[in-house]
């Protein structure tokens, strides 16, 4: 695909992303292997990386998925949940598979809401990392990168909803 307009430069390459990737899944399948692990998706931007991320470990794990609203705008931390989990976690050990923690204010309340319905363990696996601008300490027990503070896209990460299907992390500067 062409680079997208406003791109600055490859933050993280294709091969970058995928040899990451299977890093973190191969740490995840020693910590759960023997448990009853099931990863849930924020939707949309985990989609991509929920995908390959469970290919790359080698232990069983159920997927879910649930969607949320956030109010840009609106104050700090107004999280709503749009489209819940299919199925309960009561018992299970609970990885949030998220795109990016950023502020912080959304995985602190999916992991408050989520510590409610009684999961054995819960933590945050997250692709991208920008903890220079977190608003709210999240345990974030897994990340692939930590990044600077620049908007990127791609591998899940949008710009009004266009460049998720890039195999790579860029930078945008979506003024351009
Ligand atoms: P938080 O609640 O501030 O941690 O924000 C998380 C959400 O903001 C992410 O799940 C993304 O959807 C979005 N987001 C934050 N930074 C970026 C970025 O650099 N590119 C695209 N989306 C972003
Ligand atoms: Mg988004």
């Amino acid at each position: 695909m062409n680079a997208p307009p406003g791109m600055e430069r490859v933050l993280f390459s294709e091969e970058q992303v995928a040899a990451r990737i299977r890093e973190v899944g191969a740490a995840i399948a020693e910590k759960y292997r023997g448990r009853d692990l099931k990863l849930i998706g924020v939707l949309k931007g985990a989609v991509f990386f929920l995908t390959e991320l469970a290919r790359a470990i080698d232990i069983p794990v159920q997927i879910d998925f649930l969607a949320i609203s956030s109010f840009a705008g609106h104050g700090p931390g107004l999280v709503r949940i749009e489209k819940d989990l299919d199925e309960p976690i009561e018992g299970q050990d609970v990885l949030l598979i998220e795109d990016i923690v950023d502020t912080g204010l959304t995985a602190h309340y999916l992991l408050r809401t989520l510590a409610g319905r009684g999961p054995q363990s819960l933590a945050i696996c997250t692709l991208l990392d920008r903890s220079i601008r977190r608003i709210v300490q999240v345990p974030v027990e897994f990340r692939c990168f930590e990044i600077p503070d620049r908007f990127v896209v791609g591998c899940g990460l949008d710009f009004k909803q266009l460049y998720r299907n890039l195999r790579y992390i860029a930078v945008m500067n979506p003024e351009r």
